[in-house]
């Protein structure tokens, strides 16, 4: 798996940004951070948080076209925001290219731009690493988002979620329906823990 991981990092590093490939590394270490707090597999979660963006180098018009070139359906949602689909289709490419045969490392590729909800370990682990890595430094909420990524991981879950769809929703851009299903899950375990304190 070691040999693997190594060799994915340097097909990336040829194919991605070089923001984008610092971004890549960061998360997959993040990955593994949070894996060793929450007790999952330390190569698994790396290797889900290298791959997560390997369909990133596609640009919006051009992954539709990969998509509908390799049959792959696409929902009325992922068509008006097609920002989200290098989820989508960089979970295929992990499987038809990079010959990854894990269903938890796809799903986690799959699901990282908008969750879901009651996601995996490993699926709200690849969310939360691509949120809080390091090189990130947009956000006005990351010191306390990454502070509670090692505390309370489905918190941190519902604290991404609820700001991300405040930001879509003050900018007036599109919001994916599969984000706002994530955020009503979230935000029930949120509110069920807040009730038994
Ligand atoms: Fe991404
Ligand atoms: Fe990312």
């Amino acid at each position: 798996m070691k040999e693997i991981i190594l060799n994915l990092r340097d097909d990336l590093k040829e194919k991605l940004s070089p923001q984008r490939y610092e971004h890549t590394i960061s998360v997959s270490f993040i990955c593994t951070a949070l894996a060793m707090r929450y007790g999952a597999d330390l190569e698994q979660s790396e290797l889900a948080g290298l791959l997560h963006d390997c369909a990133k180098y596609y640009g919006d018009g051009n992954i539709i076209k990969k998509c509908e070139k390799q049959n792959i359906f696409l929902t009325s949602d992922e068509l008006k925001a097609p920002v989200v689909l290098h989820a989508k289709y960089g979970a295929w490419l992990a499987e038809h290219k990079y010959g990854i045969e894990d269903k938890e490392v796809l799903d986690a590729i799959r699901w990282h731009t908008t969750g879901r909800p009651d996601m995996s370990l490993l699926e709200k682990i690849v969310f939360t690493a691509d949120y809080i890595e390091p090189r990130r430094d947009k956000a006005a909420d990351l010191p306390i988002v990454r502070s509670v990524a090692f505390i309370d991981l489905d918190e941190c879950v519902y604290i991404i979620l609820k700001g991300t769809l405040e930001y879509l929703e003050g900018k007036g851009y599109f919001v994916d329906s599969m984000s706002v299903q994530a955020y009503d899950y979230y935000k029930k375990i949120h509110e069920m823990k807040k009730g038994e304190l």
